[in-house]
């Protein structure tokens, strides 16, 4: 299969479901390459579910760009987003095309993906002005959960999905090539999928969107924290972990490695 382009991902819509999934090391994004998906997101969710933080927020710059360019090093020839982390958006034009530089040319990433809806757009528009594609984000946006108080579902009233669908609309104005949908009411991203002409990829936005994304060890089961509801498990990696550190340690111990 030829490498997908932001360009020719955005021409997925409507031709077949999309698939995404996340990636923090050239490990994984191999096996999930090797699977067939259509585009690997280094997502900011490396810390919750890899280094030990309770939230993203903690997440910096530099640790994305160091977890991107593990990811871009496998050459999996899948195309690959960086997410820019907690509050980088929020800067002026001059950092935050600076920090959006850094992912692209300290990565190698074919994309930048950027929590936010409307208020963003202006901001995201000179980003994709600039040259680099820029993958949205909105419905629940995690790096906001302090202000939030909770991670809750979005598009639960009709004022709710009117604010959503401006989003989504201001947004591909800007130029994203595709929208992530988190956590939205499945009516709602039926509605917001229909109102514009980028990919909309959801997850927990159930079936309605034009593609899905999971965090990668939430579906494979390696999690120890607790998974969000509409995670379906692929895979029990947990265990196969446990059976060979454990096999590794009896070995050891019993004498019976190295022979
Ligand atoms: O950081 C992440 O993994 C994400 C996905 C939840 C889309 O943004």
């Amino acid at each position: 299969m030829p490498k997908l382009t932001t360009h020719t991902f955005r021409k997925l819509k409507g031709q077949r479901p999309i698939v995404a999934v996340t990636s923090y090391d050239a490990l994984t994004a191999r096996y999930a390459a090797e699977a067939g998906v259509d585009i690997i997101l280094v997502g900011d969710s490396v810390g919750d579910t890899m280094l030990g933080f309770d939230t993203t927020i903690p997440v910096t710059l530099d640790m994305m760009c160091h977890h991107g360019a593990a990811v871009v090093r496998a050459r999996t020839g899948t195309l690959v987003a960086v997410d820019l982390p907690f509050a980088e958006a929020h800067h002026g034009h001059d950092r935050l095309l600076d920090s959006c530089r850094r992912i692209m040319q300290e990565t190698g990433a074919d994309a930048v993906k950027i929590e936010g809806g409307a208020e963003l757009a202006p901001a995201i528009a000179r980003i994709t002005a600039a040259g680099i594609p820029v993958w949205g984000h909105i419905g629940l946006r995690p790096q906001q959960v302090l202000v939030l108080g909770r991670y809750k579902k979005f598009g639960a009233t009709p004022g709710e999905i009117e604010t959503l669908i401006a989003d989504a609309r201001a947004l591909e104005q800007a130029g994203v090539f595709s929208i992530v949908l988190e956590l939205t009411d499945h009516e709602a991203a039926r509605k917001i999928t229909a109102a514009v002409s980028v990919p909309l990829i959801g997850i927990g936005a159930g079936p309605h969107c034009d593609g899905q994304i999971l965090v990668a060890p939430d579906l494979l089961g390696l999690t120890t924290g607790g998974i969000p509801s509409f995670v379906q498990q692929f895979a029990d990696a947990a265990a196969e972990y446990r059976k060979g550190f454990a096999g590794y340690v009896a070995a050891v111990r019993e004498k019976k490695f190295p022979r």
